[in-house]
């Protein structure tokens, strides 16, 4: 396959965007179909594998960075409370 192939299929591929905010959770962007729901299937595990409970019908995701979640690995807010600071800024 040739380069320019290969960069062809890249830019018609569906694009799953990973937005740091800032002091906050890691957001995930799925792409969205024509019909409203997401474009592509996620699958989040933890450290042996396995599969946590992922919302279908939701176009983004936000994963805790902060570890002070009651939901993990999904964001709840909690971030506000503990005045989350991370080391790596959002531009
Ligand atoms: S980043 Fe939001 S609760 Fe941890």
């Amino acid at each position: 396959m040739t380069i320019e192939k290969s960069e062809k299929l890249v830019k018609n591929l569906p694009v799953v965007k990973l937005r740091c905010r800032k002091d906050g959770p890691l957001v995930v962007e799925l792409p969205q179909g024509i019909d409203g729901t997401p474009a592509v299937a996620i699958q989040i595990t933890d450290h042996h594998h396995e599969p946590f409970t992922v919302p279908t019908h939701k176009s983004a995701l936000a994963l805790c960075r902060c570890g002070e979640s009651s939901n993990r690995p999904f964001c709840d807010g909690s971030h506000k409370l503990c005045a989350f600071q991370a080391n790596e800024t959002a531009h």
